[in-house]
């Protein structure tokens, strides 16, 4: 399944920014963190395509809306004021309609319930729509299920990351922990995410899939440095490299580029 290639978008004609950057993969490979050090290091705009569902998925829940219901779920989808700011390397806001609920969204009941909502075609384009409009920014990165097949598949360069079961049941229970404190028994967690697997890869619109182009990383023995570390590289290399394919970076962003093959070197 996951050596598919991207159909191509259903959802009407991506915008063609400047510079995208899309992280694909499944739950618990490391996606996120990766995506916001990333970001930081060669100073683009992160964008969490995930925290649009959750916060659909809150806001539903919030107005005792049931996450099958697609009609009222689409109209709540249409009418989400939604902002995500990065506050530091590793953590970001989201603020929807004008109240902060970076917390209330990562809780379990919302975990369960996103992973409903993104069932659902037409929820999915309204949130399609929505995560283009949040992309406003001339570079940035993007992160999510089906960032590079679907929301953006113009994108300039691709990553797929996986990792082994076992260690994405372990990230998820470290994240589980940090959240709220405790979390179930890493058999359970280890069902739960083979469950979401499950309706990520097998649905009909948007599933998980490495998109046409993507560059695969296994990050199971890999450090979140680590695999920040191999995606720097590869992108210098297909900047600056032999295989150079005529894309150039622009010129404010490639001095970033300079500064975090700066920062990488001192990270060894
Ligand atoms: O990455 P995450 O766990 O925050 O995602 C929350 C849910 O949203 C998850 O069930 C997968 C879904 N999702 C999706 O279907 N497409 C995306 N581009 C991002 C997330």
């Amino acid at each position: 399944m996951l050596g598919r290639s991207a159909k191509a978008s259903p959802i009407g004609k991506p915008p063609h920014p400047k510079l995208i950057i899309t992280i694909d993969g499944p739950a618990g490979v490391g996606k996120s963190t990766v995506a916001k050090l990333l970001a930081r290091r060669l100073g683009l705009v992160y964008l969490d395509t995930g925290a649009t569902y959750r916060a659909l998925a809150y806001a539903a829940l919030s107005q005792g809306i049931d996450p099958n219901d697609v009609a009222h779920l689409v109209r709540v989808a249409k009418s989400l004021r939604l902002d995500l700011h990065q506050v530091r390397e590793d953590a970001i806001r989201v603020i929807l309609n004008g109240c902060d609920v970076t917390r209330q969204i990562r809780t379990e009941r919302i975990t369960d319930a996103a992973a409903v909502v993104a069932q659902h075609p037409p929820v999915r384009a309204a949130l399609v729509r929505l995560q283009r409009k949040l992309a406003r920014a001339d570079a940035l990165v993007v992160e999510g299920r089906d960032t590079g097949s679907v929301v953006f598949p113009q994108a300039r360069y691709k990553f797929f990351l996986t990792a082994n079961a076992r260690v994405r049941a372990r990230r998820r229970q470290m994240e589980l922990r940090s959240l709220q404190g405790r979390s179930p028994a890493l058999s359970t967690i280890a069902r739960q995410l083979a469950a979401r697997d499950r309706l990520d890869r097998l649905r009909k619109i948007g599933p998980l899939i490495r998109p046409r182009g993507a560059v695969v990383l296994d990050t199971s023995r890999l450090t979140t440095t680590e695999v920040v570390q191999r995606m720097l590289r590869y992108l210098r290399f297909q900047n600056h490299g032999p295989h150079h394919r005529g894309h150039r970076i622009p010129r404010s962003v490639a001095t970033t580029w300079l500064y975090a093959t700066e920062a990488q070197r001192n990270f060894r």
